[in-house]
Protein backbone atom coordinates (compact mmCIF):
# COMPACT_ATOMS: atom_id res chain seq x y z
CA UNK A 1 0.00 0.00 0.00
CA UNK A 2 1.07 3.11 -0.75
CA UNK A 3 2.42 5.75 1.98
CA UNK A 4 2.21 8.80 -0.66
CA UNK A 5 -1.94 9.40 0.49
CA UNK A 6 -3.74 13.17 -0.35
CA UNK A 7 -6.86 14.24 1.37
CA UNK A 8 -10.18 12.76 0.21
CA UNK A 9 -13.37 15.20 -0.37
CA UNK A 10 -16.09 13.02 1.06
CA UNK A 11 -19.05 15.12 2.37
CA UNK A 12 -20.73 16.76 -0.78
CA UNK A 13 -24.34 15.99 -2.00
CA UNK A 14 -26.89 15.87 0.28
CA UNK A 15 -24.51 13.58 2.90
CA UNK A 16 -22.91 16.92 3.42
CA UNK A 17 -25.80 18.93 3.17
CA UNK A 18 -27.85 16.86 5.72
CA UNK A 19 -25.26 16.32 8.06
CA UNK A 20 -27.47 17.44 11.01
CA UNK A 21 -28.94 14.90 10.83
CA UNK A 22 -26.20 13.03 12.43
CA UNK A 23 -27.51 13.01 16.07
CA UNK A 24 -30.46 10.79 14.90
CA UNK A 25 -28.20 8.64 13.71
CA UNK A 26 -25.52 8.60 15.68
CA UNK A 27 -26.68 9.75 18.88
CA UNK A 28 -22.72 8.77 20.47
CA UNK A 29 -21.13 11.48 17.43
CA UNK A 30 -23.35 14.25 18.85
CA UNK A 31 -22.35 13.43 22.67
CA UNK A 32 -18.31 13.17 21.57
CA UNK A 33 -18.30 16.84 20.47
CA UNK A 34 -19.30 17.75 24.18
CA UNK A 35 -16.26 15.33 25.88
CA UNK A 36 -13.81 17.07 23.57
CA UNK A 37 -15.24 20.49 24.52
CA UNK A 38 -14.95 19.22 28.25
CA UNK A 39 -11.66 17.59 28.03
CA UNK A 40 -10.50 21.48 26.63
CA UNK A 41 -12.56 23.29 29.40
CA UNK A 42 -10.04 21.71 32.06
CA UNK A 43 -7.06 21.26 30.06
CA UNK A 44 -4.34 23.69 32.18
CA UNK A 45 -1.59 25.43 29.93
CA UNK A 46 1.62 24.05 31.47
CA UNK A 47 2.85 27.84 30.60
CA UNK A 48 0.25 30.32 30.58
CA UNK A 49 0.57 33.22 28.22
CA UNK A 50 -2.83 34.75 27.28
CA UNK A 51 -5.63 33.43 24.78
CA UNK A 52 -4.93 29.64 24.12
CA UNK A 53 -4.74 29.01 20.34
CA UNK A 54 -6.67 25.99 19.14
CA UNK A 55 -6.85 24.64 16.01
CA UNK A 56 -9.77 22.36 14.99
CA UNK A 57 -9.30 19.67 12.19
CA UNK A 58 -12.06 19.09 10.49
CA UNK A 59 -14.55 21.29 11.43
CA UNK A 60 -17.44 20.21 9.50
CA UNK A 61 -20.98 22.24 9.99
CA UNK A 62 -19.57 23.20 13.59
CA UNK A 63 -20.82 20.90 16.11
CA UNK A 64 -17.63 20.61 17.99
CA UNK A 65 -16.49 24.20 17.08
CA UNK A 66 -19.85 25.49 19.10
CA UNK A 67 -18.61 23.45 21.93
CA UNK A 68 -15.25 24.14 21.95
CA UNK A 69 -16.45 28.08 22.01
CA UNK A 70 -18.38 27.50 24.82
CA UNK A 71 -15.73 25.76 26.93
CA UNK A 72 -13.82 28.53 28.16
CA UNK A 73 -13.13 32.08 27.36
CA UNK A 74 -9.92 32.41 26.91
CA UNK A 75 -9.18 30.87 23.58
CA UNK A 76 -9.08 31.47 20.12
CA UNK A 77 -10.48 28.96 18.01
CA UNK A 78 -9.10 28.40 13.96
CA UNK A 79 -10.65 25.86 12.10
CA UNK A 80 -10.32 24.02 8.96
CA UNK A 81 -12.41 21.88 6.68
CA UNK A 82 -11.79 20.83 3.10
CA UNK A 83 -15.45 20.80 2.24
CA UNK A 84 -17.30 23.61 0.85
CA UNK A 85 -21.04 22.36 1.38
CA UNK A 86 -19.93 21.16 5.34
CA UNK A 87 -18.06 25.12 5.81
CA UNK A 88 -20.87 26.95 4.76
CA UNK A 89 -23.02 25.82 7.22
CA UNK A 90 -20.42 26.46 10.06
CA UNK A 91 -20.16 29.85 8.87
CA UNK A 92 -24.09 30.31 9.15
CA UNK A 93 -24.00 29.03 12.44
CA UNK A 94 -21.19 30.35 14.09
CA UNK A 95 -21.42 34.36 12.37
CA UNK A 96 -21.61 36.08 15.41
CA UNK A 97 -17.68 34.17 16.69
CA UNK A 98 -16.48 34.70 13.70
CA UNK A 99 -17.59 38.43 13.78
CA UNK A 100 -16.54 38.44 17.42
CA UNK A 101 -13.02 37.65 16.20
CA UNK A 102 -12.88 34.61 18.42
CA UNK A 103 -12.86 32.13 15.69
CA UNK A 104 -11.45 31.74 11.73
CA UNK A 105 -12.80 29.35 9.61
CA UNK A 106 -10.80 28.24 6.12
CA UNK A 107 -11.26 26.12 3.75
CA UNK A 108 -7.77 24.00 3.50
CA UNK A 109 -7.02 20.16 4.23
CA UNK A 110 -6.20 18.99 7.48
CA UNK A 111 -2.58 18.51 6.05
CA UNK A 112 -2.06 21.55 4.29
CA UNK A 113 -3.16 23.56 7.12
CA UNK A 114 -0.60 22.16 9.63
CA UNK A 115 2.05 22.25 6.93
CA UNK A 116 1.11 26.33 7.02
CA UNK A 117 1.93 26.51 10.64
CA UNK A 118 5.23 27.56 12.59
CA UNK A 119 6.52 24.38 14.99
CA UNK A 120 5.62 25.16 18.83
CA UNK A 121 3.17 27.86 17.56
CA UNK A 122 -0.28 26.41 18.91
CA UNK A 123 -2.03 25.34 22.44
CA UNK A 124 -4.58 22.76 21.52
CA UNK A 125 -5.27 20.49 18.74
CA UNK A 126 -8.83 19.21 18.46
CA UNK A 127 -11.17 17.02 16.29
CA UNK A 128 -14.10 15.10 16.33
CA UNK A 129 -14.79 12.10 13.68
CA UNK A 130 -12.23 13.51 11.33
CA UNK A 131 -9.37 11.58 11.29
CA UNK A 132 -11.14 8.46 10.52
CA UNK A 133 -11.72 9.31 7.33
CA UNK A 134 -8.11 10.01 6.26
CA UNK A 135 -5.98 7.53 4.13
CA UNK A 136 -3.68 5.65 6.64
CA UNK A 137 -0.78 7.39 4.74
CA UNK A 138 -2.51 11.04 4.96
CA UNK A 139 -3.09 10.44 8.83
CA UNK A 140 0.37 9.72 9.77
CA UNK A 141 1.65 12.44 7.84
CA UNK A 142 -1.05 14.89 9.62
CA UNK A 143 -0.25 13.18 13.02
CA UNK A 144 3.49 14.00 12.64
CA UNK A 145 2.49 17.74 12.17
CA UNK A 146 0.39 18.16 14.71
CA UNK A 147 3.11 17.33 17.40
CA UNK A 148 5.34 19.50 15.13
CA UNK A 149 2.75 22.65 15.50
CA UNK A 150 2.15 21.96 19.02
CA UNK A 151 4.00 23.90 21.80
CA UNK A 152 6.08 21.90 24.38
CA UNK A 153 3.08 20.20 26.30
CA UNK A 154 0.59 21.36 24.69
CA UNK A 155 -2.40 18.95 23.74
CA UNK A 156 -3.92 17.19 20.60
CA UNK A 157 -7.31 15.87 21.35
CA UNK A 158 -9.46 13.44 19.33
CA UNK A 159 -12.84 12.58 20.04
CA UNK A 160 -13.09 9.87 17.06
CA UNK A 161 -14.35 6.42 15.62
CA UNK A 162 -11.37 3.95 16.60
CA UNK A 163 -12.14 0.54 15.15
CA UNK A 164 -11.73 -2.47 17.76
CA UNK A 165 -9.08 -4.03 17.89
CA UNK A 166 -10.31 -7.44 17.73
CA UNK A 167 -11.39 -7.77 14.01
CA UNK A 168 -14.21 -10.26 14.41
CA UNK A 169 -15.43 -7.94 17.15
CA UNK A 170 -15.18 -4.59 15.15
CA UNK A 171 -17.25 -6.91 12.68
CA UNK A 172 -20.30 -7.44 15.01
CA UNK A 173 -20.17 -3.87 15.90
CA UNK A 174 -20.26 -2.84 12.42
CA UNK A 175 -23.05 -5.22 11.10
CA UNK A 176 -25.02 -3.79 14.17
CA UNK A 177 -24.88 -0.04 12.80
CA UNK A 178 -25.23 -1.08 9.41
CA UNK A 179 -28.68 -2.58 11.30
CA UNK A 180 -29.48 0.70 13.03
CA UNK A 181 -28.83 2.95 9.40
CA UNK A 182 -31.45 0.42 7.82
CA UNK A 183 -33.91 1.30 11.18
CA UNK A 184 -33.68 4.94 11.10
CA UNK A 185 -33.32 5.95 7.60
CA UNK A 186 -36.10 3.44 6.06
CA UNK A 187 -38.33 3.25 8.81
CA UNK A 188 -38.41 6.36 10.81
CA UNK A 189 -36.93 8.41 8.06
CA UNK A 190 -38.33 7.21 5.23
CA UNK A 191 -35.00 8.23 3.26
CA UNK A 192 -33.73 5.44 1.02
CA UNK A 193 -31.15 8.40 -0.96
CA UNK A 194 -29.30 8.96 2.51
CA UNK A 195 -29.08 5.43 3.42
CA UNK A 196 -27.21 4.40 0.24
CA UNK A 197 -25.06 7.49 0.54
CA UNK A 198 -24.68 6.65 4.19
CA UNK A 199 -23.77 2.86 3.81
CA UNK A 200 -21.22 3.90 1.06
CA UNK A 201 -19.33 6.36 3.67
CA UNK A 202 -19.40 3.14 5.88
CA UNK A 203 -17.31 1.31 3.67
CA UNK A 204 -14.65 3.59 3.10
CA UNK A 205 -14.28 3.82 6.78
CA UNK A 206 -13.72 0.16 6.94
CA UNK A 207 -11.45 -0.25 4.35
CA UNK A 208 -8.32 -1.57 4.92
CA UNK A 209 -6.83 2.00 3.71
CA UNK A 210 -8.95 3.51 6.14
CA UNK A 211 -9.80 2.01 9.03
CA UNK A 212 -8.24 3.43 12.38
CA UNK A 213 -7.64 0.44 14.90
CA UNK A 214 -7.47 2.18 18.27
CA UNK A 215 -3.97 -0.03 19.52
CA UNK A 216 -2.19 0.67 16.35
CA UNK A 217 -2.82 4.44 16.03
CA UNK A 218 -2.02 5.12 19.89
CA UNK A 219 1.46 3.42 19.30
CA UNK A 220 1.68 5.01 15.97
CA UNK A 221 1.08 8.37 18.20
CA UNK A 222 4.13 7.56 21.09
CA UNK A 223 6.57 6.46 17.97
CA UNK A 224 5.87 9.93 16.76
CA UNK A 225 6.89 11.65 20.07
CA UNK A 226 3.74 11.94 21.78
CA UNK A 227 3.94 11.62 25.46
CA UNK A 228 1.06 10.80 27.79
CA UNK A 229 -1.36 8.91 25.06
CA UNK A 230 -4.28 8.81 27.14
CA UNK A 231 -7.65 7.19 26.24
CA UNK A 232 -10.37 8.69 28.42
CA UNK A 233 -13.39 7.25 27.20
CA UNK A 234 -14.29 4.31 25.29
CA UNK A 235 -17.80 3.45 24.11
CA UNK A 236 -18.11 0.27 21.10
CA UNK A 237 -16.03 2.65 18.60
CA UNK A 238 -16.24 6.20 20.05
CA UNK A 239 -13.16 6.61 21.61
CA UNK A 240 -11.50 10.04 23.38
CA UNK A 241 -8.27 10.16 22.93
CA UNK A 242 -5.47 12.64 23.73
CA UNK A 243 -1.40 12.81 23.87
CA UNK A 244 1.22 16.22 24.77
CA UNK A 245 4.12 17.21 22.72
CA UNK A 246 6.81 16.36 25.67
CA UNK A 247 8.63 19.45 27.16
CA UNK A 248 12.26 18.45 25.30
C1 LIG B 1 -17.68 13.34 10.22
S1 LIG B 1 -17.41 15.03 9.87
C2 LIG B 1 -17.18 15.69 11.51
C3 LIG B 1 -17.45 17.15 11.58
C4 LIG B 1 -17.24 17.82 12.92
N1 LIG B 1 -15.93 17.64 13.45
C5 LIG B 1 -18.24 17.41 13.97
O1 LIG B 1 -17.85 17.14 15.10
O2 LIG B 1 -19.44 17.38 13.66
C6 LIG B 1 -15.75 15.03 9.23
C7 LIG B 1 -15.34 16.34 8.62
O3 LIG B 1 -13.97 16.23 8.25
C8 LIG B 1 -13.80 16.88 7.02
N2 LIG B 1 -12.60 16.34 6.36
C9 LIG B 1 -12.43 15.08 5.87
N3 LIG B 1 -11.20 14.97 5.35
C10 LIG B 1 -10.59 16.17 5.51
C11 LIG B 1 -9.29 16.67 5.22
N4 LIG B 1 -8.37 15.91 4.62
N5 LIG B 1 -9.00 17.94 5.55
C12 LIG B 1 -9.93 18.74 6.17
N6 LIG B 1 -11.17 18.32 6.48
C13 LIG B 1 -11.49 17.04 6.16
C14 LIG B 1 -15.07 16.61 6.24
O4 LIG B 1 -15.28 17.53 5.20
C15 LIG B 1 -16.10 16.70 7.35
O5 LIG B 1 -16.63 17.98 7.45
Amino acid sequence: MSQQHQAEHLFHGSFAEEYQLLHRICPPAAEMSRRVADFVAHWQSPEPSGPLTLLELGCGTGITTSALLGSRSDIRVFSVDNAPAMLSQARAHLAESISEGRLELRQIDALGALQSLESNSIDIVASAYTLHNFLFGYRHQVLAEIRRVLKPGGVFVNGDRYALDDPAAHLAATQEELRGYFRVFLGEMKRPDLLEQWVVHLFGDESEEHIMRLTPVLEEMALLGFGEVTVHYRDGVNTLVSGVNPWR
